[in-house]
């Protein structure tokens, strides 16, 4: 088989592969890393149409971020643009054709667009060829732009992308963009289940479960690097684990008004009700198969389960309480702890992090609270990324 050949092969092998990926975030790393991979590349980064704005939405930079053992907390960057000729992005967007471009600090400066340094100019990266592809679905619909940043040669060394790299990038843009797509409905989709049930009001919006999904995978991957576990299963993990725990409080669905908007104190019988959304929410997924069916049912039963044993409803402690409720538990309290709630005001910052310590051995497993700690700057850009 000719290098060509070989290179189709593996482009129709990862199209079919991402098409498994059910979470959009899990999903744009995978499209970002495979990219990279077909064209030797040091960083790249995703942008997704939302409304008549690019948002930015995923990074990768072996140069900067890799070997690091935390955590990136760019990830969590909000950055947009508008749609039109000035940016790289913006240009590909309304030309709906790849730009590649050798060394873009030498951008002429007759070109309608040029490139944004504010990202180098924070991180002392230096950007130099920048392959940029339209991410179409084959009915036209323009989801989003895929920037690939800096093809290495063999002593490491930027170089610039060739016509072949621009027409696989292309060629594989188009089966990620239908994916993106799919994944942005189910995303969306969770989303307004999420609200029916834990918000059911109009003015809250899903800031509360993003961040408890972003917290928790972030926790999560922290923990299982340091245990030693592949990278391969962390992904895994990772794609199920961000939706289940998205979907913690999905039993509240079942908790009438009075009780869930109570602007007071719950009394012992309301409270004894409240609980029920564990094991109401745990129903929901009951019937299904799918991994991340299961995981969900795992983290809504046991998100309030205690490593002391002290927490509810079965009372478990320790390992006995699967790892995806007991990292979701330390996600859950700490939103709940730091932001306001009809029941109660926010905690200042340094009382929420001295109560976490206090209860490590107790309501929390020690190890998932030093992941936390650990990878805490990331938490608080997650925190800056979903706010209410
Ligand atoms: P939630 O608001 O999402 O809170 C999740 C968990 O965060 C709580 O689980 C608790 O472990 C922790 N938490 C929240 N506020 C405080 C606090 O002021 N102090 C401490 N130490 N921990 C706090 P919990 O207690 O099992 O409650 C489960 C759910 O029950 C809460 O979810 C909330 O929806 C409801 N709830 C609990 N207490 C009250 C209350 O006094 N009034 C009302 N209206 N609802 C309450
Ligand atoms: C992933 O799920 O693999 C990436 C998600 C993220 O860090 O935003
Ligand atoms: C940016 O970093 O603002 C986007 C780069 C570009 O596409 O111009
Ligand atoms: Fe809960
Ligand atoms: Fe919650």
């Amino acid at each position: 088989m000719g290098k060509y050949d070989k290179n189709i092969q593996e482009l129709l092998n990862v199209s079919e592969q991402i098409n498994h990926i059910k979470d959009i975030d899990a999903l744009l790393d995978r499209v970002l890393f495979e990219a990279r991979i077909f064209t030797h590349s040091d960083a790249g980064s995703i942008y997704l149409m939302e409304g008549n704005r690019l948002k930015f939405r995923y990074v990768q930079n072996d140069s900067l971020f890799k070997g690091k053992k935390t955590s990136n907390k760019y990830l969590y960057t909000s950055h947009e643009l508008e749609i039109n000729e000035k940016s790289l992005a913006g240009y590909v967007v309304m030309t709906g054709k790849p730009l590649n471009i050798d060394d873009v600090y030498k951008i002429p400066t007759e070109h309608p667009y040029s490139f944004n340094i504010s990202f180098d100019e924070q991180t002392s990266y230096r950007s130099k060829s920048i392959l940029t592809i339209p991410l179409k679905t084959s009915q036209g619909t323009m989801v989003g732009i895929l920037q690939i940043i800096n093809r290495l040669d063999s002593r490491n060394q930027a170089t610039s992308f060739s016509k072949e790299d621009e027409l696989f990038v292309n060629h594989f843009a188009n089966h990620a963009a239908v994916a993106i797509e799919r994944a942005q409905i189910t995303r969306e989709i969770i989303l307004r289940m999420i609200n029916m049930a834990e918000l059911r009001d109009p003015k809250e919006t899903g800031a509360h479960v993003n961040r408890v999904g972003a917290y928790s995978i972030e926790m999560y991957q922290e923990w299982a690097r340091n245990q030693g576990i592949s990278e391969q299963e962390i992904k895994k993990f990772r794609d199920n684990l961000r939706i289940a725990a998205m979907l913690h409080d999905v039993g509240k669905v079942a908790i009438s008004d009075t009780i869930l908007k109570k602007p007071g104190k719950l009394d012992e019988q309301e409270f004894a009700t409240m609980k029920l959304h564990c094991v109401m929410g745990a129903r929901l997924f009951k019937n299904s198969s799918s991994e991340m069916d299961t995981m969900a049912a795992e983290v809504c039963l046991n998100h309030h389960e205690r490593w002391d044993g002290a927490g509810y409803p079965g009372k478990i402690k320790g390992e006995e309480v699967p790892l995806t409720g007991r990292i979701t538990a330390l996600a859950d309290v700490y939103d709940a702890l730091i932001s306001k709630r009809v029941y109660k005001d926010a905690w200042q910052e340094e009382d929420v992090l001295k109560y976490i310590q206090e209860q490590s051995g107790k309501q929390f497993d020690p190890g998932v609270i030093e992941s936390f700690f650990s990878i805490y700057d990331v938490i608080k850009a997650i925190r800056e990324k979903y706010i209410e």
